[in-house]
């Protein structure tokens, strides 16, 4: 008999999910009771836990393993029946939701700090996914957090550690564990979606590519999926191997942290096409031959030319995006006559929109694109869909995107964040901010006149749900952009993120530097919120 024990606790008040779950440093999820007392209150706020079948697993990171042993014996003291996880603890986060989709689980408890840097001084992060296999929604989380606050302790089967590492099934108590290889069930769904024959001919006449996992967890997804089975070089996948601290980088796939794979892709003899994924796998980059590709522009290019994908040949249902990604997209489902639908940044707002059937595809510009698929975005389903389009056109990676913008014009764009600047400083900031809104509409700011300005509010057109303050966007009219808004995923400090954008519909204006053509727009941002003089810092900490 397995001996359940329960374990008092004085309440954590630190354990509310952000943006995409709960996110700290690995020192605080080290300290006792902690993960304890954050997964009971998920245990305790998720309807039908007794007798359940949950998934479990995480991008490898420092502490995953530790995590994971935790989470099994509480799971089985609590009466869940079932638990599926990766070999090794590990799953993709879109591994984890087509799996919490496909076994018709009643959710997933996903172990990942995405894109952030791990090892003992990193960070971790927990979040819970529901049966459609997207994150929580606010009402969960926030349910979740007020739970934290007042239980006073959790269950848990006092069990040796059970072995995970290779496929196979195990139990603690009546609980039973299937452990499976991460990366089946995935390969299986995208060769459903996209067309590898063609894939396998592209690569095959001799294409070269170059993927950089960045020593996170797509690793042994990207190589099982580009070199085994489309017949990619051996090596075209690197640093593949999943590792606890990513090797000392920080797997976040933009230009700044996948600066080697960049200065290939910038340098003479480049591959045909580049790309990257985070920690957890949901992100992606891609970059063509001495091309960046803004993750904005890249939404845009798979929206226009998805149909020539087998899952998406009879066309787009409507596409969406979160308000700070650029409008490049709108310009599309525009020229498609598509529905198209601004959410809030994070993707649980686009979950119920795919559900309810009214879009295909969405994205964000922090590097997130996915489709109806899944419930989470998803990394090497991005790059997988590029190497359809540009196996079917034939055509080189730059010159789709050269050509989308001669067709629908170029969106210019660009983030500024501000990492670990002190919160009250952040507040104050946004707060002024918001509080100068009605008197901005016919206001020039460095040459700039703004046309509109507010603070995002949403209402989810499926479930009526609003949600307020997502943002402060300024339309200026220039036909340029300025969105403002708090990150909800840092873990020290505050950190401000300014999205800035301009369009430019002549074609023969489309190869200027990006910088060059923003300047004025910088230059608005910061006359309109005092960026500068409040952060007291001369320059964003990353650009991308
Ligand atoms: C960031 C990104 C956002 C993304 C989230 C999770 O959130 O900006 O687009 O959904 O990570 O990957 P933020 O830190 O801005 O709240
Ligand atoms: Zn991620």
């Amino acid at each position: 008999m397995t001996e359940i024990a329960t374990v008092s606790v004085t309440p954590f008040l630190d354990q509310r999910p952000g943006t995409s779950g709960l996110r700290k440093k690995v020192p605080v999820f080290q300290q006792p009771h902690y993960v304890e007392t954050f997964v009971q209150a998920i245990l305790d706020s998720v309807e039908g836990i007794a007798g359940a079948t949950l998934v479990v697993g995480g991008d490898g990171r420092y502490f995953n393993r530790e995590a994971i042993q935790t989470i099994l014996k509480l799971a089985a003291a609590n009466g869940v029946a079932h638990v599926i996880t990766g070999s090794g603890g590990l799953l993709s986060t879109p591994a984890a939701s087509n799996l919490i989709r496909r076994r018709k689980a009643l959710g997933g408890i996903i172990l990942s700090a995405s894109h952030n840097p791990g090892g003992p001084d990193g960070d971790f992060g927990i979040k819970y996914n529901v049966s459609h296999g997207g994150p929580a929604p606010e009402s969960l989380t926030e349910a979740v957090y007020a739970r934290t606050r007042s239980l006073n302790g959790y269950r848990i089967a006092r069990a040796p550690d059970v072995a995970i590492d290779a496929p196979g099934r195990t139990a603690i108590g009546a609980m039973t564990i299937e452990i499976v290889d991460p990366v089946a069930d995935y390969a299986a769904m995208m060769e459903q979606i996209v067309d590898f024959p063609a894939i396998r001919a592209l690569f095959a006449g001799g294409f070269r590519m170059r993927f950089d996992a960045m020593s996170a967890v797509t690793g042994p997804y990207a190589v099982e999926i580009l070199e085994r089975r489309l017949g990619a070089p051996a090596g075209t996948v690197i640093n593949s191997v999943p590792l606890p601290d990513f090797g000392g980088h920080h797997p976040d796939p933009n230009p700044v942290h996948a600066a080697a794979l960049m200065t290939e892709m910038m340098g003479p003899g480049a591959p045909d096409f580049g790309a990257a994924s985070d920690g957890d796998g949901d992100r992606n980059l891609i970059v063509a031959p001495g091309l960046f590709v803004s993750p904005s522009d890249s939404l845009a290019v798979l929206a226009a030319q998805a149909p020539l994908a087998p899952a998406y040949a009879e066309g787009l249902a409507g596409v969406a995006r979160s308000l700070p990604t650029s409008r490049a997209v709108d310009r599309v489902a525009r020229a498609l006559n598509l529905p198209v639908y601004e959410t809030p940044t994070g993707w649980k707002f686009f979950a119920t929109l795919l559900d309810a059937g009214k879009i295909t595809l969405c994205g964000e510009e922090s590097a997130g694109t996915g489709s109806n698929h899944v419930r989470e975005k998803d990394g090497l389903w991005a790059v997988l869909l590029w190497l359809n389009i540009l196996a079917r056109t034939g055509k080189p990676a730059a010159d789709i995107v050269r050509e989308h913008w001669a067709a629908h014009g170029r969106d210019y764009y660009s983030r500024h964040d501000y990492e670990e600047i002190d919160t009250a400083i952040a507040d104050a900031l946004m707060a002024d901010l918001r509080a100068s809104l009605p008197g901005l509409p016919g206001r020039t700011f460095a040459g700039l006149t703004v046309k509109a300005a507010d603070d995002f509010t949403y209402t989810d057109p499926v479930d009526g749900s609003v949600t307020a303050r997502q943002g402060v966007r300024i339309l200026f009219e220039e036909d340029a952009r300025v969105v403002f808004r708090l990150s909800g995923t840092g873990t020290s400090g505050a950190t401000l993120r300014v999205y800035l954008e301009r369009f430019e519909p002549d074609t023969s204006r489309h190869g200027l530097d990006p910088a060059e053509v923003l300047a004025p727009v910088v230059a608005a941002a910061d006359a309109l919120a005092g960026i500068r003089a409040r952060t007291k810092r001369d320059e964003p900490s990353v650009i991308t």
